[in-house]
């Protein structure tokens, strides 16, 4: 049987691949250009950047009519893109500007608009007010702007580059751009773009026989806010001679502001961990020890003397929980999720996801979601097998669509709040048919499939039988109560991952490049063992106060996760974010909760599972008549 379902997976992944594949992956060869070869310059959405404070999240297409940029005169070519890159956001589409390999040009013309009305003129200079900035790209490279490391005085490259500037007082637009491109030559037919930096000005650029002409004036240009403004938008190119190879050429935009404090990161994580290895070890090797070949003896020597400690209820740890159904539904999503997740680090440090590789990040993550889903259905239909549950029809529907249909109903409304400020971070339908004929024709399938194969597996047999009649649980010390327990156990995931989410939190929202792949796989390991291990402990102490509800508790114990991660998304919207409108924050805080809520499935599954594991081997090492 598992050999098929193998070949169907394979197919499924070669199926979705091809399909993903028609949306166009990105290829990374180095292009050649001759003297005088055309280079072309691309846009993507307006994005706001924040040098402290973020000001929004929404962002804007380049052609959004209320900007009046300049329009090609021909129709917009429109890049196509990866499912992932459109799904995070890129909008990727062409321009006018003309740019020719090492022609050095200044002030060349792109448009005039027309006249801008009142509206639009509020708009970009609330655009500007909330630090907009322009992400371009030229042969692959973002556009950046200089920056200066306050630490080191080092400069570095900062991507993307500001709409305008003078804050909300007396906002002024950009509309001349200085484009600095580096190239390196190879040979004289052969160069290569290997950095570009753009330095945008305001300039009141006068019209003289219906030509711009730049002045180097002080004078900065300004909308009207009563509308009727014409901008002229100019630009000038340089060409800048490179010793930068192709193979290194975004070194530059990789700064790493404080290389120290990955690894402070990482030390902090392994300390949790060194913490409660030996806190397990201890009460495996010793307490534990101690306590099987006490049970042992004492049935050797047939004494009556009386059980003690986690003994005591083995008629009763492996009772089925409450709400079997739903805990098996759950735990065969964390572990989907928890697979996705490795898969995905596994690809990335292998170095498949490098930055230049637009949107493959989110595609790797479609597709394993998507091909993870015979996993959601295979773990969930033996985990509710093991508990006795009947219900096994309703298990298979429960399993392939009620965590999926959770996370797309909330980004679907998510998307309508998108689609009501007119931004580009709305995903367009014809993207939203594609990943619903995924879930409809790759998920589903697959996650039925998987629970098939559970279904059929014989039942996962405990160690010991389970009595009749549950045993009274007597009152438990306050800290080992249920909330009390869950919150403790909760901090310790939590405080081995919580510096490496900084960072993820600053590429998420500040749009920055994560650069630490290879850090966050390790620290994606800790969090595997801090999980297990904390979980492992609770119950440890729990079963030696005889109270044996472990299985929901176990899951929350490391879940918790979650709410803490949650928690601290709350605090950075506090200190790093200051939202100017209500929508952002509403989308802020979805998108918060969705992360957390899928954070804690996955780390309370990983708790569950060694709890049930360690519960197995520990019941099976002792003698019970
Ligand atoms: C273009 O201008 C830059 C800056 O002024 C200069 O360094 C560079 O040599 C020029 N390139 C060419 C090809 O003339």
């Amino acid at each position: 049987m598992i050999p098929r379902g193998l070949a169907a997976t394979f197919l499924c992944f070669v199926l979705c691949t091809s399909l993903v594949s028609g949306f166009y992956l990105p290829g990374v060869a180095p292009h050649d250009y001759a003297e005088g070869d055309p280079v072309k310059v691309f846009v993507n959405s307006l994005t706001p950047m924040s040098n402290s404070q973020l000001k929004s999240v929404i962002s804007y297409d380049y052609y959004d009519p209320r900007f009046h940029f300049c329009r090609p005169e021909n129709d917009l070519i429109e890049v196509p893109e990866s499912l992932g890159s459109v799904l995070f956001g890129d909008r990727i589409m062409g321009t006018s500007f003309e740019l020719f390999m090492k022609k050095n040009e200044t002030c060349k013309s792109l448009c005039i608009t027309k006249p801008i009305p009142k509206k639009d003129t509020a708009f970009i200079n609330q655009c500007i007010a909330e630090d907009y900035s322009l992400n371009w790209f030229i042969d692959g490279l973002p556009a950046a702007h200089r920056k200066q490391d306050e630490r080191t005085d080092e400069e570095y490259w900062n991507i993307g580059f500001q709409l305008g500037s003078g804050g909300k007082e007396s906002p002024v637009l950009n509309n001349h751009y200085d484009i600095y491109i580096h190239y390196h030559e190879r040979t004289t037919q052969a160069n290569r773009v290997v950095g570009v930096v753009v330095v945008p000005s305001s300039k009141d650029t006068k019209l003289e026989g219906g030509k711009p002409v730049c002045k180097i004036s002080n004078e900065a240009f300004k909308l009207n806010p009563e509308g009727g403004s014409e901008v002229v938008y100019t630009y000038s190119v340089y060409w800048i001679p490179s010793a930068t190879a192709w193979a290194t050429r975004w070194d530059n935009y990789l700064h790493i502001l404080d290389p120290s404090i990955h690894w402070f990161s990482l030390v902090n994580s392994i300390v949790i961990v060194l913490f409660l290895t030996g806190m397990v070890a201890m009460i495996l090797i010793r307490a534990l020890h101690k306590d099987i070949s006490r049970y042992n003896a004492v049935e050797a020597q047939e004494d009556v003397q009386e059980d003690y400690g986690w003994k005591l209820v083995h008629g009763d740890v492996f009772r089925a929980p409450t709400h079997p159904m739903l805990l098996s539904v759950f735990v065969g999503s964390g572990a989907q999720l928890m697979v996705m997740t490795a898969l995905t680090l596994m690809f990335a440090v292998l170095g498949f996801l490098s930055p230049s590789n637009r949107g493959a990040l989110g595609t790797v993550m479609v597709i394993f979601f998507m091909v993870c889903g015979c996993i959601s259905g295979y773990v969930s239909a033996r985990i509710y097998k093991m508990n006795g549950g009947e219900q096994w029809k309703l298990n298979v529907l429960l399993a392939a669509t009620l965590f999926p249909s959770m996370l797309l109903v909330s980004l679907f409304v998510l998307n309508f709040v998108f689609i009501g400020l007119q931004s580009s971070g709305a995903v367009p339908f014809g993207t939203i048919m594609v990943v619903l004929g995924m879930f409809g024709l790759i998920y589903i399938p697959l996650s039925v499939a998987g629970s098939y194969l559970g279904f059929r597996k014989p039942r996962i047999e405990h160690p010991v039988r389970t009595n009749q009649i549950p045993r009274q649980i007597p009152d438990q010390p306050l800290y080992l109560r249920s909330v009390p327990s869950i919150m403790m156990g909760g901090i310790l995931p939590f405080g081995a991952i919580f510096i490496e989410l900084y960072f993820i939190m600053n590429s998420i929202w500040f749009h920055r490049i994560y650069y630490g792949i290879g850090f966050l796989f390790l620290v994606f390991i800790v969090l595997i063992l801090t999980c297990s291990q904390v979980t492992i402990l609770m119950c440890y102490f729990h079963l030696c106060n005889e109270d044996y509800h472990w299985s929901w508790r176990a899951f929350l114990t490391s879940g918790a996760a979650g709410l803490y991660v949650f928690l601290y998304a709350v605090l950075y919207y506090f200190t790093k974010l200051e939202f100017r409108t209500f929508t952002s924050s509403v989308l802020y805080f979805g998108y918060s909760s969705i992360i957390s809520v899928m954070l804690g499935i996955m780390t309370g599954t990983i708790g569950y599972l060694a709890c049930l594991v360690f519960l197995q081997r520990i019941f099976a090492s002792i003698k019970v008549d």
